[in-house]
């Protein structure tokens, strides 16, 4: 199975570190594209890693990931809780899916507690900071590696 993976990023996720800080930490996306690079790495991962504040453009790199990544995670942010679009971009990738959120969604306003994304999303890691994009990495390894 193909080692490669994509982690994705939407909306106002390029303002991590400064916007909300006590919701969503001090690290910038930059330190958690560094961690996860570090990571990928150390478990023999080939990294694409990419943040965008356009649904489309989200929808285009998993398009680019069907048949070649071993595996996607993806902080879908706010369009975790409107995107069909998104989830039926998601339906049509064959690997695994795991959703990322910094927050615990379940924590939080009413609004935010449906997520679109998890009705296809094969694992889902909300509440851990920025270390959830480290564990999506370890799962998404573990996956493609007992797949062989
Ligand atoms: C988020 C949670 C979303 O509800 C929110 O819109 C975000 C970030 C998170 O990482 O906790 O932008 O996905």
């Amino acid at each position: 199975m193909s080692r490669l993976v994509y982690v994705l990023n939407g909306p106002n996720l390029n303002l991590l570190g400064q916007r909300e800080p006590h919701l969503y930490g001090a690290q910038t996306l930059a330190d958690i594209q560094r961690a996860c690079a570090a990571l990928a790495g150390e478990l023999k991962l080939d990294l694409r890693f990419h943040q965008s504040n356009r649904e489309y453009e989200l929808i285009d790199w998993i398009h680019e990931a069907r048949g070649k990544a071993g595996g996607l995670a993806i902080n879908p942010a706010a369009l975790t809780h409107t995107s069909i679009a998104l989830l039926d971009a998601l339906n049509a990738f064959e690997g695994p899916v795991i959703e990322v959120h910094i927050s615990n969604i379940h924590k939080r306003e009413e609004f935010r507690q449906k997520s679109f994304v998890s009705k296809r999303a094969d694992g889902v890691i909300a509440g851990c900071g920025a270390q959830g994009y480290e564990l999506a990495l370890r799962r998404l390894a573990r996956l493609i590696d007992d797949k062989g």
